[in-house]
């Protein structure tokens, strides 16, 4: 197969779909890859780099969407690159759909293959293009909140691990799925005193087997919460109820339980945040703060780390990619029920329910088109 993978284009992504690593198994495999110049560099993978693995470079994104079968991507397409999709192509990217009308239409209108990395999942309902980025997102929490618990960043002056002779911080960490349990081994390793709270009990009692003696779990209830917060240095919101909204477990009033100082990573920010008081922001301008609580709330936090972002998601997404090279989008799904889950369009027929239900659109069943 011809497979592109163009520089992506959405304001400060530096992830790359392709190491030069999986150039070198496409190549192994029988396939021609074109790569965009310059698409790597943002994760420092160099032009000559993916040269050595076997790409040829092409030097504007029209000639890799010219030229190629499949495109691989990272974020959604911009309206810059709708006209560049051409007919039966297969998209395989994170599209995230049901957030944008516009990019919908676009892809109907262009018939494409569109397979989302975010919708491929697990017979166990794990969404394994997603737990990459979770990984990378909840151990960068940890790492934004010492930043933030600083004085000079506004934050109450304690350092996370202490030190002999004077007690560590406390961190609570909202949520015990993939961005809580990263987050609290982080700070747990760094020596702080861990706190996780879950509603699901059989979480808990999974956590409480693997985690260091420093980490303590607890239900997660109003209750709970209230009295966690008032001793709490860093909080960390990494709660998911799949499709909703995160719920606001921590309310504007309950600010003024907690010390001056405190910082609050709200990790769940885009699926609307876990802090009544939070709203989304950006790498440039990652903090803000409310009643002397400090809120970090960047929506794409992977983003601040590239390197090891493309390397996590490329580990998970090159198997399911070289799958679709190998045997094309219809048999690589009909053999393999995860990537079938991934089909959100074909042919300008959208195949997935809940983006036809996000905008009222025509829903067609994926049996007898695949
Ligand atoms: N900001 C970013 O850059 C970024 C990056 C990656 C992921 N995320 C987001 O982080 C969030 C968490 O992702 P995840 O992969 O860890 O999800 P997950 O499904 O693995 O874990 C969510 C956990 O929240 C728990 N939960 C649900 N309701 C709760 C409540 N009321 N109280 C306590 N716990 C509750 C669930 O039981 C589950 O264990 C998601 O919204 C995800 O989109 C954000």
């Amino acid at each position: 197969m011809i497979i592109g993978v163009p520089k992506e284009i959405k304001n400060n992504e530096n992830r790359v779909a392709v190491t030069p690593a999986g150039i070198n198994e496409f190549k192994r495999q029988g396939h021609t890859v074109y790569v965009q110049k310059q698409a790597g560099i943002g994760s420092g993978f160099s032009d000559e780099a993916y040269t050595a693995a076997g790409a040829e470079i092409l030097p504007t994104i029209e000639a890799v969407y010219a030229q190629s079968e499949m495109i691989i991507k990272v974020k959604e397409p911009i309206e810059s690159e709708y006209p560049l999709i051409k007919e039966g192509q297969l998209i395989f990217t994170y599209f995230h759909f049901a957030s944008s009308r516009a990019l919908t239409m676009a892809m109907i209108e262009r018939k494409a293959i569109c397979l989302a990395y975010e919708t491929v999942e697990r017979a166990d309902r794990s969404l394994p293009l997603l737990i990459p980025m979770s990984e990378v997102a909840g151990r960068m929490a940890v790492q934004e909140g010492a930043k933030y618990l600083e004085k000079p960043m506004g934050g109450c002056g304690i350092l996370l691990g202490g030190v002999a002779g004077v007690k560590p911080a406390n961190v609570l960490v909202l949520g015990g799925g993939i961005v809580g349990t990263q987050a609290a081994k982080m700070a747990a390793g760094l020596g702080a005193h861990v706190t996780i709270v879950d509603i699901s009990l059989a979480r808990l009692r999974h956590l409480e087997e693997v985690m260091p003696a420093n980490v303590d779990t607890i239900i997660s209830n109003e209750y709970n919460i209230k009295e966690l917060i008032k001793d709490s240095h860093l909080i960390i919101g990494g709660v998911l109820i799949p499709g909703a909204k995160a719920p606001s477990l921590i309310t504007r009033d309950m600010l003024k339980l907690m010390r001056p100082g405190t910082v609050l990573v709200d990790v769940a920010i885009d699926q609307g945040g876990c802090f009544e008081t939070s709203h989304a922001t950006t790498h440039a301008d990652p903090t803000y703060v409310i009643d002397e609580v400090v809120h970090y709330c960047v929506a794409n936090m992977p983003g601040a780390v590239p390197y090891t972002s493309t390397l996590a998601l490329t580990n998970s997404s090159l198997p399911y990619a070289l799958q679709l090279a190998n045997k094309g989008w219809r048999r690589a799904c009909q053999e393999n029920a995860e990537l079938k889950k991934g089909l959100n369009m074909i042919h300008g027929q959208v195949v997935f329910k809940g983006v036809a239900e996000a905008w009222n659109l025509q829903y067609t069943p994926l049996e007898g088109l695949v």
